[in-house]
């Protein structure tokens, strides 16, 4: 659970804060049922939160404004950032005449396939939920998050879990069992509503047994698991990006369990049973591409379940 501080000195006021942390995910399995008539596509995927994580600090002000710094200086700071969206979203359903300033600090790498923007805009809603004492429940957030990504309500929900229409149709699973996960994105970067726009659905040759997955979810069965990872947007991001395919490849030969894109891309993520083994490996993929985005991180379930072994 967060706390709601009381104080905070630095700024010299009294106002209250809290500290977020919003993780990035990855896709176990990623399919595209049909393309929708809203220009959406109707999809099946397997969820999981990482541990790799942004942090969020947000604070009430007096004045009636939305004020956001951010470490990562080509990332904008009004009404384009994810979170001043949250933030205006909840101010405006619940009138709040207060505030907020946001301290953004980014980890996760931008318009990389790992939901960082969405996770940052779930983290927001929470953070202002708890901070003005709104009550809401997990369903009424992601009812509202929804209004800002797709991803946005799985993001408030976290951990693993099957995603089906939008992404927005959720059911909590047994938790994934534990791996550590290797995240290499390469020095390119890939919008998501082109990658789906490009998708041809009768050019996949290869569709994820999403049942087969869940089943080695239920099961703890970490091969069945390892084995089950597919994504259909690899087609498109692939053909467009070489790049991600030579690094799916060099890693499957670093003794990883499996190795898949995530989401739309271009991050790879790959899942490894000893840290070792997956330090090494980044270390030889960082050499290798010459790329700097690269992170050991390991699956991340709520309430520290960790998931049958
Ligand atoms: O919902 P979000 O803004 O994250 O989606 C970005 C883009 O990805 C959409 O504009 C759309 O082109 C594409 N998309 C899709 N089907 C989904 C989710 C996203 O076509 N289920």
């Amino acid at each position: 659970m967060y706390t709601v501080y009381k104080k905070h000195e630095e700024y010299g006021d009294n106002m209250e804060y809290i500290k977020l942390k919003s993780r990035a995910k990855i896709n176990l399995t990623l399919d595209v049922i049909a393309r929708r008539d809203d220009g959406y596509h109707d999809l099946e995927m397997i969820m999981q939160t990482v541990g790799l994580y942004d942090s969020i600090f947000i604070k009430k002000t007096d004045k009636d404004e939305i004020f956001i710094k951010t470490n990562l200086h080509y990332l904008p700071t009004d009404e384009r950032n994810i979170t001043y969206k949250a933030a205006k979203l909840i101010k405006d359903e619940f009138g709040i005449s207060n505030g907020v300033y946001i301290e953004l600090t980014k980890r996760i790498p931008v318009a990389a396939g790992l939901a960082g923007g969405s996770g940052n805009g779930a983290a927001v809603i929470k953070g202002m939920n708890r901070l003005f004492d709104l009550d809401l429940s997990t369903k009424k957030m992601m009812e509202l998050g929804e209004h800002l990504g797709s991803d946005v309500p799985y993001c408030l929900m976290e951990g693993t879990a099957l995603a089906k229409g939008r992404g927005e149709i959720l059911t909590q699973l047994n938790p994934c069992p534990h791996f550590y996960v290797l995240l290499a994105k390469p020095d390119i970067s890939v919008s998501t509503a082109s990658v789906y726009k490009n998708l041809d659905l009768k050019m996949v040759k290869k569709h994820p047994n999403t049942n087969a997955v869940l089943a080695a979810i239920a099961n703890g069965d970490k091969t069945g698991i390892s084995t089950g990872l597919c994504n259909v947007l690899e087609t498109v991001t692939i053909n467009q990006r070489p790049i991600v395919k030579e690094i799916k490849n060099f890693i499957a030969e670093q003794g990883s369990c499996g190795v898949l894109m995530s989401g739309s891309g271009p991050t790879v993520f790959a899942l490894f049973e000893k840290i070792e083994t997956a330090k090494e490996a980044a270390k030889k993929v960082k050499e290798k591409f010459n790329i700097k985005d690269v992170y050991v991180t390991e699956i991340y379930n709520p309430s520290g379940e960790k998931g049958r072994n």
